[in-house]
C-alpha cells in the first residue's frame, strides 16, 4: 500500500464518508482513510442509499491537496481511474472496466462501484464503494461484482490496490494537473461521437458525446448546438 495513507478500520460503521467528514472537522491530516467491512447508513449520489453489506469495499479518503475547491471535481475523475485500475487488477484476464460520466465504473455495462466526492471546508472526502462479493438486486440500473466476473474475492486486496492507484494518480495530478487525468479518463469512456442521452434536472437531452471540458463538464452535441453539462445521468442510446 502507498505510504501516504493511514487506514482506520471499523467492522461496522454508519457511513465512512460521515466518519471522515467528522475527522476532517477535527483536523485529521491528508491521507486519513476510513475502511469499514459494513455500513449501516451508506450514502450514494443524489441522496440515494448505498447497499453496504459485508463482503464489499467501503472506504473514504481525506485529501488536503492545497488546491482551490474549484478543482475538487477533478478528483472524482482521478478516483474513477483508480477504481477502474483496481477492478482490472482483480479480474482474471484482460477484461476492461469502462468509465461513464461523471464517475461511474462499469463492467459489461453493469455498475461495479460508486464514488461520492464531498467538500469539507478546504478538504475533500472521496468515498468509494466497490462491489467485491455482493451487488444490490433492486437497483434502478444493472449491477455486478468482482466475483461474478471470476475475479479475486479479497476486500483487503482491493483496498490496498485502490490506495496504491489513488496515490499514483494523485502524484500525476499534483505534478501535471488535470490534463493527463482527463486524457486517461477519456481513453476509458465512450468514444467521442457516441450517441448518449443525458438527464440533468429537466427533460432528457439526446445527443453525441463530445468529450470533457477543461473542468470536467460533459460536452454534448445536440441539434441545437453544443451543451455543457455539469451534473446529471448519462445513458448510451446506441443511435
Ligand atoms: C454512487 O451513488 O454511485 C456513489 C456511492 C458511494 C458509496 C461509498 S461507500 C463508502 C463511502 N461511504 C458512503 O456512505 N458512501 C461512499
Amino acid at each position: 500500500m502507498s505510504e501516504q495513507f493511514t487506514v482506520w478500520h471499523h467492522d461496522q460503521i454508519g457511513s465512512t464518508n460521515d466518519e471522515v467528514r467528522r475527522m476532517a472537522q477535527d483536523g485529521a491530516p491528508h491521507g486519513t482513510v476510513v475502511h469499514a467491512d459494513e455500513q449501516t447508513a451508506g450514502r450514494g449520489r443524489m441522496a440515494h442509499a448505498w447497499f453496504s453489506p459485508p463482503g464489499n469495499l467501503y472506504l473514504s479518503i481525506l485529501l488536503r491537496t492545497g488546491q482551490p475547491a474549484a478543482r475538487s471535481a477533478e478528483l472524482s475523475f482521478l478516483a474513477a481511474l483508480a477504481v477502474a485500475d483496481t477492478v482490472e487488477a482483480l479480474l482474471p484476464r484482460q477484461m476492461r472496466a469502462m468509465l461513464k460520466w461523471p464517475n461511474d465504473v462499469l463492467l459489461n455495462g453493469a455498475k461495479i462501484a460508486g464514488i461520492l466526492l464531498e467538500q469539507v471546508d478546504e478538504a475533500v472526502v472521496i468515498g468509494i464503494g466497490l462491489n467485491v462479493l455482493e451487488a444490490p438486486s433492486n437497483a434502478a440500473y444493472k449491477t455486478t461484482t468482482i466475483v461474478a466476473n471470476g475475479g479475486i474475492a479479497s476486500v483487503d486486496g482491493a483496498r490496498d490496490i485502490l490506495l496504491d492507484r489513488i496515490g499514483r494518480h494523485l502524484a500525476v495530478w499534483q505534478a501535471d494537473g488535470f490534463v493527463p487525468i482527463r486524457e486517461q479518463w477519456l481513453g476509458r469512456s465512450y468514444p467521442i461521437g457516441a450517441a448518449i442521452r443525458v438527464t440533468s434536472g429537466g427533460a432528457p437531452v439526446a445527443g453525441h458525446f463530445a468529450g470533457l471540458a477543461a473542468d470536467g463538464a460533459l460536452l454534448l452535441d445536440t441539434p441545437k448546438g453544443r451543451q455543457r453539462i455539469v451534473a446529471g445521468d448519462v445513458v448510451p442510446t446506441g443511435g
